[in-house]
């Protein structure tokens, strides 16, 4: 086991969060598992141990399950986080056996591949429509503009949000995610629990709604789904539900678009080869979700003594993966740090992997290889018009904009 003193890993410099992937070669060579003592936590950076991890059932998302905070070791959340910690503890996110298989089977009804799959001439249509506009105006924010716009009307069209409310998905999103940094502030937490009620109020609402009215949306479908043994999502379980899928159904998206293109702009030789073959669309999307990878970490409960390369990983501790460093690993993907659009094998984890594994994946390549596709068709002589700006955040990976501009 080594130490974290001395490790160039440190998730608030803003130049480790620019460019971590040097830093993540340097803890690989330290060990299989590194104690870092600033978020008390047990990284772990190969591939192979975070693809291993992700099926081991000795961890959990949560632990209450199985323990009390006291006997987990923890203290409870103070009180004033509550609306957050009541929201995202319902969702199947942070649930774990019996209660996510549970809740798991009833969204996989409601969200099936098919249905997916018949979203896509809505999807092509509306990210060509996207990508017209931004010809027309000879470029623009491909952030604001495509990237954003795209994936928040598509799961807010699919759960049936009323327009009036869409506008507010984005900011209420942020300010949930705030949570899932490292170490986060008071002042965070305040306006997650100022989201959280205001966005939980808004799915009340339109739950009560669906009840006496229902619609063709995933909604109205939640409220009828039930399984053989007639197991209904509670009132709440719906409403963490609806806003996971609202938020993971988009915040991820939207910075695989930016960090994509971002990096395409970076490989200029890599952009030309997909111009030149835009049957490269489907490898490319996955080789940019590997190169540069939109969720950096994802953290674990040890429910029970764990053994990783030697070092006994104690119950209560908190493993924290790195998807980004498991995707720069040498011992799967030949010369990782090279932007390589024709990759053949490419096991990237950036969907996770075991009973999380990404429901929305599906859907997330129909929709970065929409926008892509329109991008690269409409306009092909698209350029980066300023260097973007990295948002500060370390684990969720984006930028504050792209500025393109369409010769
Ligand atoms: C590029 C886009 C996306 C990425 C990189 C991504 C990534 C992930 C990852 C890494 C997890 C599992 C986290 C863990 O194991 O702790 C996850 C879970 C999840 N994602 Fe995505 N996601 C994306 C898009 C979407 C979309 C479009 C939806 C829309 C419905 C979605 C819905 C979900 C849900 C509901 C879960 C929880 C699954 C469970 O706990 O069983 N995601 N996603």
């Amino acid at each position: 086991m080594a130490g974290s003193s001395d490790l160039a890993f440190d998730p608030w410099d803003p130049a480790f969060v620019a460019d971590p992937y040097p830093a993540y070669a340097e803890l690989r060579a330290r060990g299989r598992v590194i104690r870092y003592e600033p978020t008390d936590q047990w990284l772990v950076p190969h591939h192979a141990d975070v693809a291993a991890l992700l099926r081991d059932r000795r961890l959990g998302r949560t632990y209450q399950h199985r323990f009390s905070h006291e006997e987990f070791g923890r203290t409870a959340p103070p009180p004033e986080h509550e609306p957050f910690h009541t929201l995202n503890d319902h969702g199947m996110l942070d649930l774990e056996p019996p209660d996510h298989t549970r809740i798991r089977r009833l969204v996989s009804k409601a969200f099936t591949p098919r249905t997916v799959e018949r979203l896509k001439p809505y999807v092509d249509g509306l990210a060509g429509d996207l990508v017209a506009a931004l010809v027309r105006d000879g470029g623009g924010d491909l952030l604001t503009d495509v990237a954003e716009p795209l994936p928040v009307a598509v799961i807010a069209e699919m759960l049936g949000i009323p327009e009036g409310d869409r506008a507010q998905l984005r900011p209420w999103s942020a300010d949930i995610c705030g949570m899932y940094e490292l170490n986060p502030s008071e002042e965070t937490a305040a306006r997650a629990v100022r989201a959280s009620v205001e966005f939980s109020d808004c799915l009340r609402e339109l739950i009560a709604a669906r009840r006496k009215e229902p619609g063709e949306d995933l909604i109205s479908g939640l409220i009828a789904a039930h399984d053989e043994d007639d197991d209904r999502l509670t009132e709440q379980e719906m409403i963490s539900t609806a806003v996971l899928l609202l938020n993971a159904g988009h915040e991820a998206t939207v910075n695989a678009t930016v960090n994509g293109w971002w990096a395409l702009f970076r490989n200029p030789a890599q952009l030309a080869a997909l111009r030149a073959d835009h049957g490269l669309v489907p490898a490319a999307i996955e080789e940019l979700m590997r190169y540069d990878t939109p969720l950096q970490l994802f953290e674990r409960w040890v429910l029970d003594d764990i053994e990783i390369g030697g070092t006994t990983v104690p119950r209560g501790s908190e493993i924290a993966m790195l998807f980004g460093s498991a995707n720069h690993d040498p011992a799967v993907f030949a010369d990782p740090e090279r932007l390589d659009l024709t990759r053949g094998d490419n096991p990237h984890i950036s969907f996770s992997a075991g009973i999380h594994y990404c429901i929305g994946a599906p859907l997330a390549r129909i929709e970065l290889a929409a926008s892509m596709t329109a991008l690269l068709r409409q306009a092909p002589t698209l350029a980066l018009a300023a260097e973007p700006v990295r948002k500060p955040n370390f684990v969720i990976r984006g930028l504050e904009g792209l500025r393109v501009e369409v010769g």
